[in-house]
């Protein structure tokens, strides 16, 4: 971003409402984006901070399904959760808004509407999976089979979790509906495309899309490995009974793509701020000004939606500015894990204050310390002690605490007036301070600007730094002695010192903030304060003081640690594709089935393909080549000499070139866990299995 800007519309990612709201979320996307809206306003800009629930989508039937309940029960539920847990944690949205209200429906619906008006979508039929027990067409998530490229069982119809692949629903060997557990059949249906070729092409995108060379090296990456493969026409529309329904009158049981839907999102919860403050006709100033900067904060998966297809549907929709930075995080993973709302693997912010209450400005800090913006970043409990003890209580607290505690002792509670002293040791170290407090405060207004919090916190933590180094080399404790006057003035600038402190702690520990503000009289903390000479008046009375920061014990950091092991060691949670049975079948059927133990004689990995192991099983009555997806699970030693079940009689199929005479039984979760199934005990190979 090269222009200054007075305005700012700044919008963080929508969250699914399908879960509460964990670590990973604050530290990728909404701490960041808080502590620079935080920095702008204490700047004096005028600034919009949208946010709100994304209450469509898949991810929410599936959360359905699984709690037996509504959608709508849903989003209702972690809607609520989510918002507070937000408002616990100091995320100061302007706005919180959620995509299932009247005036998101009704902008969504204009939204496509203008572009169909104009002709920009293209109208295609195309076959799609549609399950006939269920009634309905499947959304990718929906179907699941095995990975054409990898050969692993579970892959969805979007993408393949093990190897990474981005599908086709139509490209999955053995697609199966997750509704019923059918074999779901394609269907023809009419949907409406961005051409984002064309899009590509035209001179408005291209005009545009030369930003992402001032932005993050993330972001520039994804948004070029896209470009230049050259971008595909992509569906708005679904067949889906859950979202904002399409308006137009051959479009029944079509609703708008989530990810057409949501961002418009950041429209509709403007509207609605304003219109509740009043302030409608100022909606043009914020989404339609050359003066006014639009900046998306997302966490990476959400990147090619936000500099892609967003942008295109603003720059074909006219009338809107287009984003102006996008500061993409990484992910946050937790003591080694990538954080996982299915498998319940994270920190949740509700129940952190419950075990820790009014410690949010902690896990502020902490995060943005680990904050992922350049790499992921991991999150540990052990490091959360260390960061608290060794930086918020031993170099911030304990600075502040010192001053406070010595003007109480000195002057009974009282900021101390200075005076023109001369002592060597003071006029030295004042340097120093000065020097060092000015470059740390240059520093983190830069690192501000550029969004690398992390830094600016730091360069924050710096100061108190500067403070501790200050009264170590004056000793005011012991220059009260010998020199009562110099003290004065020590302490006069080590009460101007936690002024700074506090005014600048307003971005990234809001409550900290205002409790050292109450604690030392600051009663403006606005960001020219920090240029000030004097920020608190000589004479003027300490407030409450109180202790900042306490440690961390040893006992709750082993807590938290062991609840996490016991989520590690807990069944997982049955997803709804595990947990749907399929069709009975009559004993005849299942007698078909030629089950038979094999043993394994010979095994070697496949090259180029990741998953598969090739097999030699012998069955008695002959040897068979047969390829497994275990690899990921089995090397070939593990696999050499073991007795196997075997499906016999499944007609051969040829996998990577080479012909798979058999199918292995295994047991999985279709994720983390596969098992080979074997007999409790030697027995010859070729026995029938029944
Ligand atoms: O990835 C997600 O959680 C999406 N709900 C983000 C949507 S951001 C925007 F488009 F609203
Ligand atoms: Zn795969």
């Amino acid at each position: 971003m090269t222009k200054a800007f007075n305005k700012y519309l700044i919008t963080a990612a929508l969250p699914y409402a399908n879960g509460p709201v964990h670590i990973g979320h604050l530290a990728g996307c909404y701490l960041p984006a808080d502590i620079y809206v935080r920095y702008l306003k204490a700047k004096g800009k005028d600034v919009l901070f949208i946010c709100g629930s994304d209450e469509h989508g898949v991810p929410i039937t599936i959360k359905a399904k699984k709690e037996s309940i509504s959608p709508q029960q849903v989003v209702d539920k972690y809607h609520q959760i989510m918002k507070q847990a937000f408002a616990d944690f100091g995320i100061d949205f302007s706005y919180y808004g959620r995509t299932s209200s009247e005036t998101h429906k009704e902008t969504a619906q204009a939204f496509f509407k203008k572009l169909y008006d104009k002709g920009v979508f293209k109208e295609e039929i195309t076959s799609q999976f549609y399950d006939e027990s269920a009634q309905q067409f499947l959304a990718d998530r929906y179907i699941t089979g095995t990975c054409p490229k990898c050969a692993s069982a579970g892959a969805y119809g979007d993408q393949c979790e093990k190897c990474g692949t981005t599908l086709n629903a139509t490209e999955l060997i053995n697609p199966t509906s997750t509704l019923s557990g059918n074999k779901p059949v394609l269907k023809e249906t009419k949907n409406w495309f961005l051409p984002m070729g064309a899009i590509q092409e035209s001179a408005e995108f291209k005009n545009y899309i030369e930003r992402i060379d001032t932005w993050k090296s993330n972001i520039k990456g994804q948004c070029n490995s896209w470009l230049s493969e050259g971008l595909q026409p992509r569906a708005m529309t679904r067949d889906l009974d859950w979202g904002v329904p399409v308006p137009l009158p051959d479009a029944d049981g079509k609703v708008l793509y989530v990810w057409f839907d949501a961002p418009i999102g950041y429209i509709s919860a403007t509207k609605e701020y304003l219109k509740q403050e009043g302030r409608l006709d100022e909606m043009e100033s914020y989404w339609n000004n050359d003066e006014t900067a639009l900046i998306h904060f997302i966490g990476k998966d959400n990147i090619v939606f936000h500099a892609i297809i967003f942008p295109m549907m603003l720059m074909t929709h006219g009338n809107f500015n287009l984003p102006e930075n996008i500061p993409a995080n990484e992910f946050l993973n937790l003591e080694g894990d990538k954080i996982s709302t299915s498998k319940n693997w994270a920190v949740w912010l509700h129940e952190y204050l419950t075990d820790l209450p009014d410690r949010q400005d902690e896990l502020r800090y902490v995060l943005t310390s680990i904050s992922p913006e350049t790499k992921d970043s991991e999150f540990t409990w052990k490091d959360y002690q260390t960061r608290v003890n060794s930086e918020l209580v031993s170099i911030f607290g304990n600075f502040v605490n010192r001053v406070a505690v010595l003007c109480q002792k000195f002057y009974e509670g009282n900021v101390p007036t200075p005076n023109a002293c001369t002592n060597e040791l003071y006029l030295k170290a004042k340097q120093t301070l000065t020097t060092d407090v000015n470059e740390s405060l240059t520093n983190m207004e830069n690192n501000l600007n550029l969004v690398k919090i992390r830094d600016a916190q730091a360069d924050w933590m710096n100061i108190a730094r500067a403070g501790n180094k200050f009264l170590a080399e004056t000793e005011p404790w012991k220059l009260i002695k010998t020199d009562p006057e110099t003290v004065k003035t020590i302490l006069f600038d080590a009460v101007q010192l936690c002024a700074k402190l506090a005014i600048s702690a307003q971005v990234f520990l809001p409550k900290t903030a205002q409790k050292l503000a109450a604690m030392f009289g600051v009663n403006d903390l606005s960001w020219n304060g920090l240029n000030a000479h004097h920020i608190v008046l000589p004479g003027s009375a300490l407030g409450n003081v109180e202790i900042l920061f306490k440690p961390i014990e040893d006992e709750l950091v082993e807590v938290q640690i062991q609840k996490l092991n016991q989520k590690r060691t807990q069944v997982p949670v049955v997803t709804p594709e595990q947990s749907a049975v399929k069709p009975e079948i009559s004993f005849d059927d299942f007698s078909k089935i030629d089950l038979r133990v094999g043993l394994v004689t010979a095994a070697e990995r496949v090259p180029k393909a990741d998953k598969l192991l090739k097999l030699q099983v012998d069955l008695g009555f002959e040897e068979r080549t047969i390829l497994s997806g275990i690899a990921e699970f089995y090397t070939p030693e593990m696999m050499l000499g073991k007795h196997v079940a075997v499906i016999v009689n499944l007609a051969p199929r040829k996998i990577r070139g080479v012909e798979s005479q058999g199918m292995l039984l295994m047991a999985g979760d279709g994720k983390n866990k596969l098992v080979s199934i074997i007999p409790e005990q030697g027995i010859e190979p070729g026995s029938e299995i029944k």
